[in-house]
């Protein structure tokens, strides 16, 4: 498929299947780890895909979440069983590869880790975890927090945001805090 006729599908697939608001956060995403990517030597038309597709699955039913996850040989932890919506990055990185044609890992991986991170995410996967939460139509953030995270380091960014996150939820998921450990440890040694 070209690059325009791979565009078009895929936009007309979130079309059908997200509501309005979340196909400008995923619009918005897309151009976000277009221009993040650019910015941090990575391919800024790969950064785009997984901005646009990450969120692919979101809005599909918890059951069929539960369900083709499954199928994928899958088994969900606890936590996603009892909240089957944290299994839509699996389910949208499912989609990006077999129905889209992405197969580079670290593409799948972004997408599928988005929700939670985790430590050893591939610069792509960090890319897309803060423009997923910066991107201009997220509200819980301001321009401030915005402008200020748009001046770091990639790992700095991630950082920044991990530590927002903190702040507002009482516990971090387990995999994110070993993200956050992992990144807190690098700043030490490089100090
Ligand atoms: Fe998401
Ligand atoms: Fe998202």
């Amino acid at each position: 498929m070209s690059r325009v006729d791979l565009e078009s599908s895929i936009q007309s697939y979130l079309r059908s299947t997200l509501s309005p608001k979340r196909l400008i956060h995923s619009l918005n995403t897309a151009e976000l780890c277009k221009n993040l990517a650019a910015r941090f030597g990575l391919e800024p038309q790969k950064g785009h895909w997984i901005g646009l597709l990450h969120d692919a699955a979101r809005e599909l039913p918890p059951e069929e979440l539960l369900q083709r996850t499954q199928s994928l040989g899958i088994r969900p932890d606890p936590q996603e069983q009892e909240n089957p919506i944290l299994l839509h990055g699996i389910i949208s990185a499912e989609i990006a590869r077999s129905r889209f044609g992405i197969e580079e890992r670290e593409l799948l991986e972004a997408i599928r880790h988005h929700t939670l991170g985790k430590p050893g995410l591939h610069p792509y996967g960090k890319v897309l975890y803060v423009a997923d939460y910066i991107e201009p139509s997220r509200t819980f953030v301001d321009d401030t927090f915005r402008s200020r995270i748009l001046a770091l380091s990639l790992d700095e960014m991630l950082l920044e945001i991990l530590e927002e996150e903190k702040r507002f939820r009482k516990n971090l998921a387990s995999i994110t805090q070993e993200m956050y450990d992992e990144l807190k440890g690098r700043r030490v040694e490089r100090a």
